[in-house]
């Protein structure tokens, strides 16, 4: 076939384009290999050689042609295609939207977050440690050695094999030691470690898993009177402004010396009630001045820094605070019960 008529044809066909389809299989029928205009250039080798130039060009006039015809072509198919897509995907905003069934806090999360929030409005950190401890952290860096009777209180879960020397903390007062054994500058330390424990217990007030929150603060010249003003200032702020707190003296072995706080009955405001077996308060921390020896164990000078330690359950604070009766359902992963604290928290 000649230019011409090549170019006549293609005129032709390009008039009667009407898909993207069509114009694919335009491009098959003239650059293919076997194309009419591929065919027309492979041809230029029969030209006479001063012919030669002016055929080139007219071919690729003719290529031209049709490609700027296909491209224009090909994108307008496309545009079209695409806005069918777009108006037939098309979202109606106004239709009715279904309801996103919203999670509630466990109270527990809730409990912990109000603790967090209160120590560190007062300069505390939250420091978090691991519930897998070694016997050391959880025991004989806090004074109780191998042996020690006070250990038979916290008898908890202990790992077997190679990792004997492993246990689930029974106390969070592992985070004290965790604490000083971090600071490398053996300098002051203010935190709060909230967190699961674990011991060998189970009745309504007694789960084998529980949780507590200790504090540790750590300075030159701390004494009982600041441990008094942050407990007292605590118990308040978490059970109200009318709780009164008591200091008894006690014993725990990483402290000297120790007291036991007693706050005024939540449910009876000190009168007297079956909740506090009559007598008007309830115990609620265990707490005292850093032993010198637990200091040492972990590099820090007796002779220059005292420090207090406090540690309480966390899960008693939940109960009293939201009437939950029995320990046990704190654990046992009910919905329905954990979706009740929505509305208790707004009370
Ligand atoms: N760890 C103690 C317990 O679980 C509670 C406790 C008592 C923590 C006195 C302290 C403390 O930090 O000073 O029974």
């Amino acid at each position: 076939m000649k230019i011409e008529e090549v170019k006549k044809l293609l005129e032709e066909d390009m008039n009667n384009v009407t898909s993207l389809n069509e114009l694919n299989e335009l491009k098959n029928k003239y650059l293919s290999k076997t194309g009419l205009i591929t065919v027309l250039n492979s041809e230029i080798k029969n030209v006479p050689n001063e012919e030669k130039k002016e055929y080139g060009m007219k071919v690729n006039e003719v290529r031209n042609l049709f490609n700027e015809f296909y491209e224009t072509k090909k994108a307008e198919y496309e545009e079209a295609l695409l806005n069918e897509k777009l108006s037939k995907e098309a979202i109606d905003i106004t239709l009715p939207s279904k309801r996103v069934k919203r999670g509630s806090k466990h109270p527990m999360t809730r409990i912990t977050e109000q603790f967090e929030d209160l120590f560190v409005s007062m300069g505390y950190t939250v420091y978090e440690g691991p519930e897998i401890e070694s016997d050391e952290n959880c025991f004989q860096k806090l004074n109780l050695p191998k042996g020690h009777p006070a250990r038979d209180a916290q008898d908890t879960f202990y790992l077997k094999d190679e990792y004997e020397n492993f246990l689930l903390r029974s106390q969070t007062s592992t985070a004290q030691v965790r604490a000083m054994e971090d600071n490398k500058e053996k300098g002051p330390i203010r935190i709060v470690c909230p967190g699961k424990v674990y011991r060998r217990d189970e009745d309504a007030t007694h789960s084998h898993q529980f949780m507590q929150i200790e504090g540790l603060v750590i300075d030159e010249g701390v004494s009982m009177a600041d441990l008094k003003g942050t407990l007292e200032t605590f118990c308040k702020r978490i059970l109200g402004e009318k709780t009164n707190v008591r200091f008894r003296p006690s014993f725990f072995p990483f402290t000297e010396p120790s007291v036991e706080v007693d706050v005024t009955c939540f449910k009876c405001g000190g009168k007297g009630c079956p909740l506090c077996k009559q007598t008007g308060w309830i115990e609620v921390l265990g707490a005292g001045m850093v032993h010198p020896n637990v200091l040492e164990m972990s590099g820090y000078d007796s002779t220059k820094y005292q420090g207090f330690a406090f540690g309480t359950g966390m899960d008693r604070f939940a109960m009293f605070k939201y009437g939950i009766p029995d320990i046990r359902t704190i654990y046992g992963n009910d919905i329905r019960f954990i979706e009740e604290f929505d509305r208790k928290d707004d009370e």
